[in-house]
């Protein structure tokens, strides 16, 4: 470790909850762990390798540099762009054996010159937009996109698939109209001349609750890392959360009743009290959101987080508590019988689980236990 700050990541929570999820799912479906973004600020390397171990067949990037960190790491899994990479980078998917994803006609063609060039067939998957209005092809142009991989030969489509608008939300009614789109698309794809692809369109939702979305493979994010994807959707399998987020005290200063903390001294102590110094900050992905708006664990005891968050520390109010320089801290994961979990910190900031823990940066170590 290199700094007092640091992402501690439970491998073992990792594969058990690729367990827990693989094992609620229809017979035969695959399990793609989603682990773009750094694995979702988990650490994407040894996430995959967990996860594979636990289980998944595939892994899901988004990035062709993520893609070849992992290659570069040794893991030979397939690997699946979700989104289609840029035309430029056709060479380095193919070289790297990575599986994109396609929708576009600069993406496709500078795919087939790429697999020309070296000589080798590609797998592709093609992506179909069935309402989430972001990537993917339209539905009015399918017959167009079918035209335009029959022209050509390296490339071999192993999959059609789609992605839901809904991830907290399984239920709506949208999700149906979507997966009737999705089975509309493969018809039409099959007329068209593209047969016997894989199928996908789950996330973590989907796996939880909608064993219809199955089909040959799932893509799990979050539930991988151990978090529902809403509260709702807590408890349905076992997950455990596997980030923690920790510090040492970098400081610790008994304060006078009327003095201010941190910029802006916008947090005035009105009795005396001992502030503690935490070693990150907004450039560690602690956003300055965050100011005021946190606690901490210390010695088995929750803290206010108070003042304006730096780019590198942040303050805690312990009262009269005892604490000492290199006590440990914990703001995201269980200390004693205290816990804070990424939905809390999501709650208070009127966001979600997934975007407190992607946050986090890469500034930060990352420490894998098991
Ligand atoms: C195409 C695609 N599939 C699957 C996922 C995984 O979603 P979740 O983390 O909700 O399981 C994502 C995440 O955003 C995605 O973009």
């Amino acid at each position: 470790m290199t700094r007092p700050a640091w992402v501690e990541v439970d491998l073992g929570a990792v594969r058990q909850n690729v367990h827990a999820v693989k094992d609620h799912l229809t017979p035969g479906t695959g399990y793609l762990a989603v682990v773009k973004a750094n694995a979702y600020g988990h650490g994407d390397v040894e996430v995959s390798k967990a996860a594979l171990a636990a289980g998944a067949s595939w892994l899901g990037v988004i990035l062709v540099d993520e893609g070849i960190r992992l290659r570069d790491e040794g893991i030979d899994a397939p690997i699946l762009l979700l989104h289609e990479p840029p035309p430029d980078r056709a060479d380095d998917v193919v070289s790297y054996g990575l599986t994109p994803s396609v929708y576009t006609e600069p993406g496709i063609a500078s795919l087939g010159d790429a697999a020309e060039r070296a000589s080798s067939t590609l797998a592709v998957h093609l992506k179909v937009d069935t309402g989430l209005n972001r990537l993917g092809v339209p539905m009015d142009r399918l017959e167009e996109a079918a035209g335009l991989l029959a022209k050509e030969p390296r490339l071999e489509v192993q999959s059609v698939f789609s992605h839901f608008a809904f991830a907290d939300d399984p239920g709506n009614r949208f999700v149906d109209t979507q997966l009737e789109r999705y089975a509309d698309a493969l018809d039409r794809l099959a007329a068209a001349g593209i047969t016997s692809a894989l199928k996908h369109i789950g996330n973590s939702a989907a796996a939880l609750t909608r064993p219809d979305a199955h089909f040959d493979l799932v893509r799990v994010g979050i539930a991988t890392y151990g978090l529902a994807p809403s509260p709702a959707l807590d408890g349905i399998v076992p997950l455990r959360p596997a980030l923690s987020l920790k510090c040492k005290i970098a400081r610790v200063a008994r304060v006078e009743a009327g003095e201010g903390v941190s910029y802006g001294l916008r947090y005035r102590l009105s009795r005396p009290g001992t502030i503690v110094s935490l070693p990150l900050g907004y450039a560690d992905g602690w956003i300055r959101a965050l100011g005021g708006n946190a606690d901490v664990l210390i010695g088995g005891s929750r803290y206010p987080a108070v003042g304006t968050v730096c780019m590198d520390s942040f303050m805690a109010d312990v009262g009269d508590s005892s604490v000492e320089v290199g006590d440990e801290a914990v703001l995201i994961g269980t200390q004693g019988s205290e816990r804070i979990g990424a939905e809390d910190l999501a709650a208070r900031l009127n966001t979600i689980n997934y975007e407190v823990v992607t946050m986090l940066a890469r500034r930060l170590d990352r420490v894998f236990v098991d």
